[in-house]
Formats: structure tokens, C-alpha cells, sequence
């Protein structure tokens, strides 16, 4: 398949226009939204679900995201609730999805065949505008293959759907580099924290003051247990070394990577850190990803350094655990996943 790039980082319209063409008739346009690129497709056509599940070769029970260009337009797909607007006023546009009850108009290929539906109404402006443009919802996962990290820059979309896809906008690089917070809305009224993301659980409990944490946001799901939300079920992203996580201060990770260096092995570090390293090790095994007091940039490089490295042959990469207050939640979510739970206490 050819693929058009579209650079829209100073907002060409014609090529938005295109783009939402593209959508309408059925075919798939990665854009950029402030958490990950998506890779998107008209939500309301089954055809379109199908053709996302192929390019990202991703099982077709594992729903997708239905992006929205106004948070009042859920109710067309959805049932929403009082507690559903509680979070539209406080949190969209943004980088929030909530679970609701779906209507018929959203197929069953597009949600996995649940009787619910995640709804989301992005910040980044080339996304609404997009979304507004097709004139329909757009169905979209991050735009990774199954397996990769979520692309958060044109580089990463080349490199997974270059070829794959009709069209790419690139928007530069994604704000927030994490994707976005998931709640589900429950029949007692209150919300259950399915992934956290940029919107905290402090920033939940504001409007939800019985907020549910689900199990899965910090550990791994015991054998025969119920995923809510079937991404959680899945064999995460993965590097090709082994990712290990180490739960110390500064010295005590410092004083282990260095009693057990080779070179083969890599470290993602605090900016801070940054000399420690760089004394013993090559500067091509040592991944710094922002300042140990920046979760916010951490955050932001994670993804990218985790490709990074994949490009190398490392056995070994050591990380430092992170703590899981705020927006650091998101980055403990992401990193024990990409573990596979290992983690080495100093
Ligand atoms: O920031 C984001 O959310 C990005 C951008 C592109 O918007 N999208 C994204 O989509 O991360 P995806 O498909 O990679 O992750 C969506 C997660 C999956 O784990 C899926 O299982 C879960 O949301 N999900 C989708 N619909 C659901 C539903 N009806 N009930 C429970 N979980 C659902
Ligand atoms: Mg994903």
C-alpha cells in the first residue's frame, strides 16, 4: 500500500481535508494526538475496525478507542452519565478515556465484541480537527505494531505503519508520551482507574470521591482472573533484553550496575545520573530520560529511549523503579509491564 505523509506541523488544511477523506471512505490515516499517535478509522464502519486489527496485528477482541471532536457528542455513541459529564467538565478535551455503555451505531468489531465503548476527546487540535473534518468518530489504537512501544513521534509511525496505512500526519512529538488515563464508568455511579496516564488519581478523586483502583494498575493479574479492560490481558511491549527495574537510591543502583557491568548491558538513567555512568560505560549504553525530579520528561522519553535500545543488541537493560505518586503511576504502569514484573530491591 502507498503511503502519503502529510506535515502538518503548521496546519495545512487542504491535506486535513484529505485526510478525513480518507477516513470517510474507509481507510486508515495515523495522526497525532498529546499522548501517542493513534491510528485511526471511522468508527461507525466494521471494515475499517477490521483493517486497524490487520495493520497493527492486534487480536480482535482487544477494543479500541473511539475519539470524539466535542465531549457532548458521546451520547450519540454512548449512554452517558452524571459522572461521565463530571469528568467531560473537568478533563476534556484531553488526555482521558472513560468506558461507557456503547449504542448500536458503534459496531461490536470496534469495541471487541463488548456491550461497552471507550470514548475519548483529545487536546491536540490537528486530532479534533480531523475528527470533526471526517464527520464521524475515529476508532483508534496507539499507532504501534502489537508489541512495539506507542509511537510518539513521526519516526516511531514510519518505522511500524510506513506501508500499512493510506496516510501519516505528522504533528512533531507528542506532549505527554504516555497514553491517555482509562476509567471505567459503574452501574454504582462511581469510576474504576482501568491505566493511569497524565490525569492522576489526586485529579480523579476531585470528582470521584469512591474511586477504584484496578488490581492491574500495579500488579501482574493472578492465573484465571478476569481482565477488565482486555488490553490489560495482553503480553506487553517487551524489549528484546531483559528490562530489570532496579527499587533503590541513587548509590545503591549505581554501586549494582556497576559491580555487574558488561558490555552488554545498558542503563536508562536520570539526567542527574548522567556522569556516574558515563565514567565506566560508552556513552552508545547509557539512555538518560530527563531529570530524577521530571517525571513529566521521563515520561515523555520513555517510549522513545525503550525503541532506542531495541535497535541495539543489549542483553540487559537496568532502569530505575519509579515512584508511583502523580503522572509517576503512569510511568510505574508502563515500565513494570515492559519488565515483565522484574524488579531488584537495593
Ligand atoms: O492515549 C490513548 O489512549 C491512545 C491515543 C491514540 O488516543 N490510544 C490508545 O489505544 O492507547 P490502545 O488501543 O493502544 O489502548 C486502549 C486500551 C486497550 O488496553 C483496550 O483494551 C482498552 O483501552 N479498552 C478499549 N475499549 C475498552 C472497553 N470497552 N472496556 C475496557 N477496556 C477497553
Ligand atoms: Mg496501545
Amino acid at each position: 500500500m502507498k503511503t502519503e505523509i502529510f506535515s502538518l506541523q503548521n496546519s495545512k488544511n487542504a491535506d486535513l481535508a484529505r485526510a478525513a477523506q480518507i477516513i470517510r471512505s474507509g481507510g486508515l490515516v495515523v495522526f497525532p494526538t498529546e499522548t501517542v499517535y493513534g491510528l485511526g478509522g471511522d468508527a461507525t464502519n466494521p471494515m475499517a475496525a477490521k483493517k486497524i486489527y490487520a495493520a497493527k496485528g492486534r487480536p480482535s477482541d482487544n477494543p479500541l478507542i473511539i475519539h470524539i471532536s466535542d465531549p457532548r457528542d458521546a451520547e450519540k455513541y454512548s449512554f452517558t452519565t452524571e459522572m461521565y459529564r463530571k469528568i467531560a467538565d473537568k478533563f476534556m478535551p484531553g488526555p482521558i478515556t472513560v468506558i461507557l455503555k456503547s449504542r448500536d451505531i458503534i459496531p461490536p468489531e470496534t469495541r471487541g465484541g463488548l456491550d461497552t465503548v471507550a470514548v475519548r476527546c483529545p487536546e491536540n487540535e490537528i486530532a479534533r480537527e480531523l475528527i470533526y473534518k471526517s464527520g464521524v468518530p475515529i476508532a483508534a489504537p496507539s499507532a504501534n505494531l502489537s508489541g512495539s512501544p506507542s509511537p510518539t513521534k513521526l519516526s516511531h509511525v514510519v518505522d511500524d505503519m510506513y506501508g500499512r496505512v493510506d496516510a501519516i500526519i505528522d504533528g512533531g512529538e507528542c506532549e505527554i508520551g504516555l497514553e491517555s488515563t482509562i476509567v471505567s464508568c459503574d452501574p454504582d455511579g462511581n469510576l474504576t482507574l482501568l491505566r493511569p496516564g497524565k490525569i492522576t488519581v489526586d485529579e480523579l478523586l476531585e470528582v470521584c470521591p469512591e474511586l477504584r483502583i484496578a488490581d492491574a494498575v500495579t500488579d501482574k493479574l493472578k492465573d484465571g482472573e478476569i481482565a477488565k479492560s482486555p488490553g490489560m490481558k495482553y503480553k506487553h511491549y517487551a524489549p528484546k533484553a531483559s528490562l530489570i527495574l532496579l527499587d533503590g537510591d541513587k548509590m545503591s543502583i549505581f554501586n549494582y550496575i556497576k559491580a555487574n557491568y558488561n558490555p552488554n548491558i545498558a542503563v536508562i538513567c536520570y539526567d542527574d545520573d548522567l556522569d556516574l555512568y558515563l565514567d565506566f560505560m560508552p556513552e552508545s549504553n547509557v539512555y538518560p530520560f530527563g531529570k530524577s525530579s521530571d517525571v513529566m520528561t521521563q515520561a515523555k522519553l520513555l517510549f522513545s529511549r525503550l525503541r532506542e535500545t531495541d535497535k541495539q543488541e543489549f542483553d540487559t537493560i537496568y532502569a530505575p523503579l519509579p515512584a508511583r505518586s502523580g503522572i509517576g503511576l503512569a510511568l510505574y504502569n508502563r515500565m513494570i509491564r515492559a519488565a515483565a514484573h522484574t524488579i531488584i530491591k537495593l
